[in-house]
Formats: structure tokens, C-alpha cells, sequence
């Protein structure tokens, strides 16, 4: 058991996609003043850091995730100087913050590229992959872009290819080249120099590909990305002594973190890259890929807690800017009954808890017609995927024209619910899912147990219940959560009697009789209090 709280291990992560949190300059896109105006609202819903998607100058072509200078701050977001007064404000009020580096690949129009792209003899050249094409003109090799279509693009210019894993506009670096390594370690300090608490990696195990481009092998799969076995394009040894390196260069600060975006991602893949000289975390996206199922969800936490084990620190995330939110996800009802034990899940497992802005209202998805889709492998592949446009719609705050979110139309559209569905309205309502993320999320800072307890499994219960105990030496914890839709019957632990912290149906209480029985109704979800044997 630890006894120093440390923000990153016992607290919880919040992410912000800028574009669509707060829009302060009236242009449509969020910025950092806005996020900076909303640090009150954070603050008191009880987070402990801000993950900010990126900010950094960027064409677009993957909504920032193309950086063209790592160093700067997108216009349309503010300056350093709007950047350095959200740390400084975001320090006075207790919340960290974590930069998203995406250093896999730069954007097309990043100086580097411009350069590399220009002559085959420029001093920039090999900061990128190039390679003639075969013989017979073909691409140098059978690589291929998760975004679709061959990795390859000829670059007509100087006649040769050059390498992307997403969009052509992405090209990935050279990171075996020792200059790039010296530049993005130079990314690292200079933002750890401004004062920035932890960094969220993109694709970092993507970094490296095998040094002479070996061909993957064939596997079944729909797309042709997927008819491949990914292990010369990602995975490779060489990341391992990076990360040792990156980890000393953030331990030369007090209490810095990184958490890295592991790709194509295995839990087994994720753990390889965690640990006290790799990073602190790295997400596995097991848990999240879940349906909403007992059985499933206790296999993905036994199996990631049993490759951290009791010495290492899992994290938990059910929402981000990838992937379809939880409540469009797992169907939540209107009265968010299902959202409330979704959030008493993910904020009681042993592990660091990821949240990703509009959670905590239970914000729906957007759906958007073929016309309005932006994401560019939603452009490709409609309908059959429709991108990831509808997890990135503008924050909800109040009942006003633009939702608050901004003074004039927004980059993409609001959710049309969001009249009723806000964070003016949920803060009035005592019983409102916000609410209950404030309880939990309250709950969770002033019982040790809960954030650094140990966890364990209870295995005789009925199927569609989950139910585990978070203990530390004063305490224990039942969090108990029936996933099913009828009634379930719990044996408590023999002989103890327990007081309720919080149940998500505070109107129909979770009953106890007086043989040590718990009845849950369907959906319900209770975190109790055991009093053992005193
Ligand atoms: C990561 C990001 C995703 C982005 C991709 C390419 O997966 O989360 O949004 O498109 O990397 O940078």
C-alpha cells in the first residue's frame, strides 16, 4: 500500500478534445481560454488532470493529429502565452495538465517533411522512410495504412515512396535516425520546461518499424490492413530503450507521467510497455471494447489486473475521441440509470480512470448524414464505418442557441437533445447523472480504499452480477452491479454488517435482509461499506 497521493496513480484523468469544449473567441472551435473559463467547472466536478487532444499548428487532415510544428500552439486555439495561463490557472486550482505528442508522424506540411520531400540528398531525407520503388514499380513493400489503402505513396518529385501508416498527409518518421530521436526528445523538454505534468503518447508503439522493411505475413481479415500480420510495422524491440530513456528525461521532474496510445492494441502488447523505467501506463482498449455483460467485463479486469499484477497499475477508460461513446454504446436509458453504474464502474476498478469530456452528462453521439461526415476513414469507408465524427461533437453546457459551447455555428453540429440534455440542467438536479459523477468522484478522493486499494474478485454470484471488494488496512469496499435486467440476489461476505455509500437508484434502495443477502434490482448498482467483524 502507498501512502503519498500521487495525481496520475490515485486520481482521475479528464480528456478534452479542444476543438469542441469551449469556444471563447466566437470562431466556432474551441480554444484554451474557453477550456481555461471552464477550469471552475472542473475543478469542482472533482478531476485531478486534463489530457488536452492536440493543439499544436496543424493542417487538419486528422483534426490535429498532423502536427506541423511541435513546439507551437495552433492559432485557432490561442498563443504559448493562452497556453502557459491555462497551466498556471489549472495549477492554482489542483489539475494537472497532459499533452497529447504525436510522434509517430508529423503532417505533410511539418518544415521537416518539406525539406525531406524536396531532394533525395537533403540533410532531412532519411528524417522520414523513403525507399525506391520495386523493380517493377511497385511500393517497396506489402505495408498498408490503417486508414486505408497501401502505406506507400510514390512522391513524384524525387521518385521514390514514402511511408504512412494513416493518412498520406501523415508521413511517419525515421526514428531510427539519431537526429529525429535528439529533436522529439527536445519535443519532450521543451514542453516539460513550460510546466506540463505527463504526456499521452499517439500510436508510440508505432514508432519503430523493422529496419529493412521485411514484408508482413498474410492472416485472414476483411480489409487488407487486416489480411496482415502487424509485426514488422509496429512493435519493435528498439521501443523499449526509448521509453527507458524518455522515462529518465521525465523523472529528472517530480512526478511526471506518460501514458502511451498503444496500437492495434492487445492487453498483452500494452503491458510490455509499462513499468518503473518504461511508462506508467499504457491503455489496452479490452475493457472498453466490451459489451455491457457481467461476465465479459469481469474477464477484461481480471485479465488486465492479472498482467499488472498486485505491484503494477492498471487504467480504465470507456470513452474517448476514437471510439463511439458509452452512453450511444451501451444504449443508455433516458433517466442515465445505466450511466450511473457505468461511472460506478469505471470509478471504483483498481486503476487509473480515464474520462473523456461530456461523460459525465451521458452526451450521446452525434449521427451525421454521409454529407457532414469529416473524419477521413468515415469519408472511405461509409457506411460500412461512419468515422469518428459522433464522439466529437461541442461540449453541452446550457440551453443557449450554441449550447454555450460558442457565440456562432460550431465546426461540427450539436447534439439536437442538447436542450435537455446539459450541464446547467444536471447541475440543478440533484439526481442527475452529473451529480452522481460529483458523489462518485468525491467518494473516491476520501476513501483510500477506493483509488488505492487492492481489488478483489467475488466469484460465487449469481451470472449479470459484478461484485468486488476494494480494500486497504482501515477499510473495505463492496462495489456490487447488476448488469442484468431483473432482480439478483448477493451473499455478502459472511456475517458483516454494511452501511450504503451510494447506489444509483437512491429512489429504490438496494434492500439487505437480515441473512446477508443483497438484492439488486435490474441495472442497479450499489458501493458498500463492510464493517468487518467490529
Ligand atoms: C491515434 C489517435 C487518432 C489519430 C491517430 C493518428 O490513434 O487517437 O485520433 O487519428 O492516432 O494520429
Amino acid at each position: 500500500m502507498h501512502d503519498k497521493w500521487l495525481w496520475w496513480r490515485d486520481g482521475v484523468i479528464y480528456q478534452i478534445y479542444p476543438r469542441s469544449y469551449s469556444d471563447s473567441n466566437g470562431d466556432g472551435m474551441g480554444d484554451l481560454n474557453g477550456i481555461r473559463s471552464r477550469l471552475a467547472y472542473l475543478q469542482d466536478l472533482g478531476v485531478d488532470a486534463i489530457w488536452l487532444s492536440p493543439v499544436y499548428p496543424s493542417p487538419d487532415k486528422d483534426f490535429g493529429y498532423d502536427v506541423s510544428d511541435y513546439t507551437g500552439i495552433d492559432p485557432r486555439y490561442g498563443t504559448l502565452k493562452d497556453f502557459d495561463n491555462l497551466v498556471k490557472e489549472a495549477h492554482q486550482r489542483d489539475v494537472r495538465i497532459i499533452m497529447d505528442l504525436v510522434l509517430n508522424h508529423t503532417s505533410d506540411q511539418h518544415p521537416w517533411f518539406k525539406e525531406s520531400r524536396s531532394s533525395r540528398d537533403n540533410p532531412f531525407r532519411d528524417w522520414y522512410l523513403w525507399r525506391p520503388a520495386k523493380p517493377d514499380g511497385s511500393p517497396p513493400n506489402n505495408w498498408q495504412s490503417v486508414f486505408g489503402g497501401g502505406g506507400w505513396k510514390f512522391d513524384p518529385q524525387t521518385g521514390e515512396y514514402y511511408f504512412h501508416m494513416f493518412l498520406p498527409e501523415q508521413p511517419d518518421v525515421n526514428w531510427r535516425h539519431p537526429a529525429v530521436r535528439q529533436a522529439m526528445l527536445g519535443v519532450f523538454r521543451f514542453w516539460l520546461e513550460r510546466g506540463v505534468d505527463g504526456f499521452r503518447l499517439d500510436v508510440f508503439n508505432g514508432y519503430f518499424k523493422d529496419a529493412e522493411l521485411k514484408d508482413n505475413p498474410a492472416r485472414f481479415g476483411l480489409r487488407a490492413f487486416d489480411r496482415q500480420f502487424h509485426i514488422h510495422d509496429t512493435d519493435q524491440p528498439e521501443m523499449i530503450p526509448l521509453l527507458n530513456e524518455i522515462r529518465a528525461l521525465l523523472d529528472a521532474y517530480p512526478d511526471r507521467y506518460m501514458v502511451g496510445e498503444t496500437f492495434l492494441a492487445t492487453p498483452q502488447k500494452a503491458i510490455r510497455y509499462i513499468g518503473n523505467t518504461k511508462a506508467h501506463a499504457a491503455f489496452n482498449f479490452n475493457f472498453t471494447g466490451q459489451p455491457w455483460h457481467a461476465g465479459k467485463m469481469r474477464s477484461a479486469i481480471l485479465e488486465w489486473e492479472g498482467l499488472n499484477g498486485k505491484e503494477g497499475w492498471p487504467n480504465y477508460v470507456l470513452n474517448n475521441h476514437d471510439t463511439r461513446r458509452s452512453a450511444s454504446r451501451y444504449h443508455f436509458d433516458e433517466a442515465d440509470l445505466r450511466g450511473k453504474t457505468a461511472a460506478l464502474l469505471l470509478l471504483t476498478l483498481r486503476g487509473t480512470p480515464f474520462l473523456y469530456y461530456g461523460e459525465e452528462i451521458g452526451m450521446r453521439d452525434i449521427a451525421l448524414k454521409r454529407s457532414e461526415i469529416m473524419d477521413p476513414p468515415g469519408k472511405l469507408y461509409w457506411p460500412i464505418y461512419q468515422g469518428r465524427d459522433g464522439c466529437r461533437s461541442p461540449m453541452q453546457w446550457d440551453t443557449s442557441a450554441q449550447a454555450g459551447f460558442s457565440r456562432s455555428r460550431p465546426w461540427l453540429k450539436l447534439h439536437p437533445g442538447f436542450h435537455d440534455r446539459n450541464v446547467a440542467i444536471q447541475q440543478a438536479n440533484a439526481d442527475s447523472l452529473l451529480n452522481f459523477y460529483k458523489k462518485m468522484l468525491q467518494l473516491r478522493r476520501q476513501h483510500p480504499a477506493l483509488h488505492r486499494g487492492s481489488m478483489e474478485m467475488l466469484k460465487e454470484i449469481p451470472a449479470g452480477l459484478l461484485a468486488y471488494i476494494r480494500a486497504d488496512m482501515q477499510e473495505r469496499i463492496l462495489i456490487a452491479i447488476n448488469f442484468s435486467r431483473s432482480k439478483r440476489n448477493c451473499l455478502l461476505p459472511a456475517g458483516e454488517p454494511v452501511s450504503v455509500l451510494l447506489d444509483t437508484m437512491p429512489a429504490w434502495p438496494a434492500q439487505l435482509d437480515g441473512s446477508g443477502h443483497l438484492q439488486l434490482r435490474g441495472g442497479q448498482g450499489v458501493a458498500l461499506l463492510l464493517h468487518g467483524g467490529d
